[in-house]
């Protein structure tokens, strides 16, 4: 290493030892991005946003809540909802953010879709996002527990029940996630650990990754044009701005996605003050009782539609068919095998896989909230679970033979 001279209380000397600047152009100033994009390509930095939310909330909550089964319901319903100040609006704030960032995520995801994002090159977005989807799932699933209500208790009940099926009961799988026999003050603690610590550690790490497999590729645009990034932006760099394809991160991208998430703030704000009970279950109110079923125990709504796969089926099916659902996303990019980088709507028979897939995951989310004593919708659920193993192996065969545009 060359001896650096400067002195380290100066700029350059800073600059000579951390090399700030030439960080800042690489990932802010000279990080191209296409002009050819819509509001739909801001959610990416407004799932950022909202999950810095979840994290300064949650430290605020994670304050006074107490991860004991005599001491939970009260710390939240009490403590925090009464007795601490604004402990009810980081509260609110913290709920209608987990459900919310769900919706985005699911936008955000049926966009890449949408616009092909997840090939050629651009496989290991895809991949880090899907880790990102599967780990925000584990999250929500593990703070559901935390209030130690009704719901928490037996949605965590039935979830990891599942893990009692068939041959992995013999290996005594379920009594080890939950540390006993039944739900109990040791299932909480752990899944406090999760929740708290492990899984925002986890999927903050995620994120990074996510981000950094965005430079190489870059993210891609409404047409799929295939971008000559190099020769774009010495357009943009020589003055000649209105014809390059392209425009800096930095401050014009940004500028642009703070505007939408100005419009998100709207909405989300609105939430948290006057409709927070959207995101909260109202059988979660009375506190957990394992003697006390309740008459429909369902998951939180952005489950809705892969717990509705594993219901028609027999425990193993069932497990298997959900575990599959939870993670085929993932493959996506393996199982398009078409050439084409495109909008769906410029893609033969892909064009209604798009649509089917999107009614399919919308239709059954709200059916899913049903209880399952109507024949009929019982019989839709099993339909619907066919049809969502239809579409999958129907993709490759349909995009194999997809015309090269
Ligand atoms: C909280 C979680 C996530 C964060 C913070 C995040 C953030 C971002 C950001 C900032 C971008 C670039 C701008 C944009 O296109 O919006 C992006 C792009 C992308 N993300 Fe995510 N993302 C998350 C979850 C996911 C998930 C669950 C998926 C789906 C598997 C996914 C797939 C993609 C894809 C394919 C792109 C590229 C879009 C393109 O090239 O046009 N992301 N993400």
């Amino acid at each position: 290493m060359a001896l650096i001279n400067e002195s380290f209380f100066s700029a350059e000397g800073l600059e000579k030892r951390l090399a700030g600047k030439k960080f800042w152009k690489t990932m802010m100033t000279e990080y191209w991005i296409p002009k050819d994009i819509n509001f739909l390509w801001a959610l990416g930095v407004v799932l950022a946003v909202t999950f810095s939310i979840l994290i300064i909330s949650g430290i605020f909550l994670v304050m006074y809540y107490k991860p004991d089964t005599n001491l939970a319901f009260d710390s939240v319903n009490y403590t925090i909802m009464q007795e601490v100040a604004f402990g009810w609006l980081f509260r609110h704030m913290h709920g209608v953010a987990a459900s919310v960032i769900f919706l985005i995520i699911y936008i955000h995801m049926f966009t890449g879709i949408y616009y092909g994002s997840y090939k050629k090159g651009r496989e290991m977005i895809w991949i880090s996002g899907m880790l990102l989807f599967v780990t925000f799932s584990a999250g929500g699933f593990s703070g559901y527990m935390l209030p130690w209500g009704q719901m928490s208790y037996w949605a965590a009940a039935v979830i990891t029940n599942l893990f009692a099926g068939g041959s992995l009961e013999a290996w005594g799988l379920v009594e080890w996630i939950r540390g006993g026999f039944s739900v109990n003050d040791a299932t909480l603690t752990r899944f406090f650990m999760l929740h708290v610590f492990l899984l925002p550690l986890v999927i903050i790490m995620v994120i990074v990754f996510h981000f950094y497999t965005l430079r190489i590729p870059h993210v891609n645009n409404q047409v799929a044009d295939d971008i000559d990034y190099d020769a774009e932006a010495e357009k943009y760099l020589a003055g000649n701005k209105k014809e390059s394809k392209v425009i800096p991160f930095w401050p014009v991208f940004l500028s642009k996605d703070f505007a939408v998430l100005g419009v998100f703030f709207i909405f989300y704000f609105y939430l948290v003050f006057f409709n927070y009970n959207f995101a909260m279950d109202p059988v979660n109110f009375d506190p957990a009782d394992g003697l006390k079923t309740p008459a429909h125990i369902y998951p939180e709504w952005y489950f809705l539609w892969s717990y509705e796969i594993l219901r028609p089926f027999s425990k193993d099916l069932g497990l298997i068919a959900f575990a599959i659902a939870q993670v085929i996303f993932l493959a996506l990019p393996f199982l398009d095998r078409s050439p084409n980088v495109a909008p769906a709507s410029r893609r033969g028979l892909f064009k209604y896989w798009f649509w089917a897939m999107l009614i399919y995951v919308i239709v059954v989310t709200f059916m899913g909230k049903l209880p399952p004593t109507d024949a009929l919708f019982a019989n839709i659920g099993l339909i619907a679970a066919v049809m969502f193993f239809v579409l999958w192996i129907a993709l490759p065969i349909i995009t194999s033979k997809e015309k090269k545009l």
